[in-house]
C-alpha cells in the first residue's frame, strides 16, 4: 500500500488532476468492517484500512476496488460512503453514535381536502415519461457529460413546470460539488409563513452499471425516484397548494459513488444551521417485487418520522382508489442519500419499493430499463405518499385561497402586499372588490374590475383585513387576510 501511495503522489503531481484521472486514483471512505476486511484479503494492494470502530472501517481505496464492492452486492448490504479526507473518514467513525435528533414538533394530519385532491391529480403517464426521458441519456454516471446534461435539462423541466402554473414562489438552482463534476438540482418552493423551516424530498439523478458506466440507463435506480418527486411537485402546483414551510425538491449528484452530492448538501445545511424539519428519500420506486406496496427502511432513518409516514398511510390509504399497504425493511448500511441527512442529525425516512432481497434485480446493470416494469403504477403509489408527506408537513396556507372560490372558478390571494385575483368563470360576474380593516373601515375600493389582475396594497399597514368580492348576483365572497 505504501508503494501505491507514493506512486499515486507522483502520478498526481506529474499530471494536472482532472476528474477523469481521479477515476483511476484512490479516495477515502467508510464502510462495514467486514466488507473492508474481505476486500483487503482479496485486493491487498488496493485498499488500506486506516481506522476501525465497532463494525465500521475508514479506508483508503482505489476507484476500481470500490466498483468491485458495488458489483458484489448479492443480498443488499455492501456499500461505502465517500469521504473527502483522511480526517473526515476517521471522524465519521466516531459519529455513529449520533442519532438523528428527531424534532419535538408534533406532526399532525389535517389537510384531507388538499391531500385527496393531490392524490387524484397524480398522473401515471407523466411519471412514465420522466423515467424514459432519463433512461434515454444512456448513462448518468457522475463523470459523464450526459450526467450534467440531465441535471441542466431537469432544471429547465422544473422551471418550465413552475412557470406553467405561474408560480413566482418557485426557483430552481444547480449545486456544484467538490467531490464530483456532476451538479445536483434543487427546486425551492418558498414557505409563506415559516420560510426558514425546510421540508425536503429527494432522489439521486446519477446512475451506474457494473457492465460499464457508459451503459447505465438507471430507470428504476433512480430515474423512478426523480420521476416520483417531479410528479408530486407538479400535483401540488396543479391543486394550488401554497406551503407555509419551504419545500425543497432535490435531485442529488453522484449517489452511486458514495452519496457524494447529498453528503455535501447536508453538511452545508448543517454548517449554515438550516432548520430541516423532515427529509423523504425516493430511491427505487417502480419495481413491484413484494407483497406490500411500500417498505420503510428502518436503519439510518428517524423512527418518529417513519411512524408519521405510517400514520399518513393509515389515514389516507386504507381504502378506496388510493388504498396501499406498507411494511418495514432494512438496508444494513447507509444505502442511499437519506443516510447523508441522518448522519447530520436531520430526521429522514426512506420508503422503498420492495422487501429485503426482492427489489429490482436489474439495478446497476444495462438492463435497468423502464421495460422491466412496463408501467409506472408502482411509482404512482410513491408519488401519492410523497404529496401526502409534503402537504401535511409543509401545510397549505389557508389565507391564500379557499376551496369554495376554487370550485366557483375564483381565487385571490395576497403575497408581498400584492392582491392577485382571477375569475375564470364568466357566468359569475364581479362588480367590485372592497377591503376593510379590523374596525370595519373601508380601506380600498375597486369598481368594474376585469377578470384578473393585481392590486398593490403597499399603502396599507400591517394588520388583519377582510377582502370582499361583490358579485353581480348580489352574493358576497369574503376572505380574511393578514398583511405583515
Ligand atoms: N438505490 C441503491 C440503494 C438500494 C439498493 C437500496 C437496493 C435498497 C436496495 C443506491 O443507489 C445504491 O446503489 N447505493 C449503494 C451504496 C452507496 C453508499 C454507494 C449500494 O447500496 O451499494
Ligand atoms: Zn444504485
Amino acid at each position: 500500500m505504501k508503494k501505491l501511495f507514493s506512486l499515486l503522489i507522483i502520478y498526481s503531481l506529474s499530471i494536472p488532476l482532472t476528474f477523469a484521472q481521479q477515476e483511476t486514483s484512490s479516495f477515502y471512505a467508510t464502510m462495514a468492517l467486514i466488507d473492508a476486511e474481505e476486500l483487503q484479503k482479496e485486493y491487498p494492494n488496493e485498499i488500506e484500512i486506516i481506522a476501525k470502530r465497532r463494525n465500521e472501517a475508514a479506508v483508503f481505496m482505489s476507484e476500481e476496488v470500490s466498483h468491485k464492492l458495488h458489483g458484489r452486492v448479492l443480498v443488499h448490504g455492501p456499500g461505502f460512503i465517500y469521504k473527502s479526507s483522511e480526517t473526515e473518514a476517521k471522524q465519521s467513525l466516531q459519529k455513529d453514535d449520533i442519532k438523528a435528533v428527531s424534532n419535538k414538533m408534533a406532526f399532525t394530519i389535517t389537510e384531507d381536502t388538499m391531500v385527496n385532491q393531490a392524490m387524484n391529480a397524480i398522473d401515471t403517464q407523466n411519471i412514465e415519461n420522466h423515467i424514459t426521458e432519463l433512461e434515454n441519456y444512456g448513462t448518468r454516471y457522475h463523470t459523464s457529460n450526459s450526467a450534467n446534461q440531465s441535471a441542466q435539462d431537469l432544471k429547465t423541466k422544473w422551471e418550465t413546470m413552475a412557470s406553467t402554473y405561474n408560480r413566482t414562489d418557485v426557483s430552481v438552482r444547480l449545486v456544484s460539488h467538490n467531490s464530483t463534476p456532476m451538479k445536483s438540482v434543487v427546486m425551492t418552493i418558498q414557505g409563506s409563513e415559516f420560510p426558514d423551516e425546510f421540508v425536503i424530498v429527494g432522489g439521486h439523478l446519477d446512475s451506474t452499471s457494473s457492465q460499464g458506466n457508459n451503459d447505465a440507463p438507471g430507470a428504476d435506480d433512480d430515474a423512478s425516484g426523480i420521476a416520483t418527486i417531479t410528479e408530486a411537485a407538479r400535483t401540488l402546483f396543479e391543486i394550488g397548494f401554497q406551503p407555509k414551510r419551504t419545500i425543497e425538491v432535490m435531485a442529488y449528484a453522484a449517489e452511486e459513488v458514495g452519496l457524494r452530492g447529498s453528503a455535501e448538501i447536508a453538511a452545508d445545511y448543517k454548517t449554515n444551521n438550516v432548520n430541516v424539519i423532515a427529509v423523504g428519500q425516493f430511491d427505487m420506486t417502480n419495481y413491484n417485487g413484494s407483497a406490500n406496496d411500500v417498505y420503510f427502511i428502518d436503519d439510518n432513518t428517524d423512527s418518529t418520522l417513519n411512524d408519521f409516514f405510517k400514520q399518513l398511510m393509515d389515514h389516507y390509504n386504507t381504502s378506496g382508489n388510493h388504498q396501499l399497504t406498507y411494511s418495514t425493511a432494512v438496508c444494513n448500511y447507509g444505502c442511499s442519500d437519506h443516510a447523508s441527512w441522518n448522519s447530520q442529525g436531520y430526521p429522514a425516512s426512506f420508503p422503498f419499493e420492495a422487501n429485503f432481497s426482492q427489489y429490482n434485480p436489474n439495478i446497476h446493470t444495462r438492463n435497468d430499463t423502464f421495460s422491466i416494469s412496463g408501467t409506472a403504477e408502482h411509482a404512482t403509489k410513491f408519488a401519492k405518499l410523497c404529496s401526502e408527506f409534503l402537504i401535511e408537513i409543509a401545510k397549505n396556507d389557508a389565507t391564500l385561497s379557499t376551496p369554495e372560490f376554487e370550485e366557483e372558478g375564483y381565487y385571490f390571494y395576497v403575497k408581498n402586499k400584492i392582491l392577485t385575483y382571477n375569475i375564470s368563470q364568466t357566468s359569475m360576474e364581479v362588480e367590485n372588490i372592497n377591503m376593510y380593516d379590523i374596525n370595519g373601515r373601508k380601506v380600498l375600493q375597486k369598481k368594474n374590475i376585469i377578470s384578473s389582475g393585481n392590486i398593490s396594497l403597499n399603502s396599507l399597514s400591517s394588520g388583519i383585513y377582510v377582502i370582499t368580492l361583490s358579485l353581480k348576483d348580489q352574493r358576497q365572497l369574503s376572505k380574511k387576510i393578514i398583511l405583515d
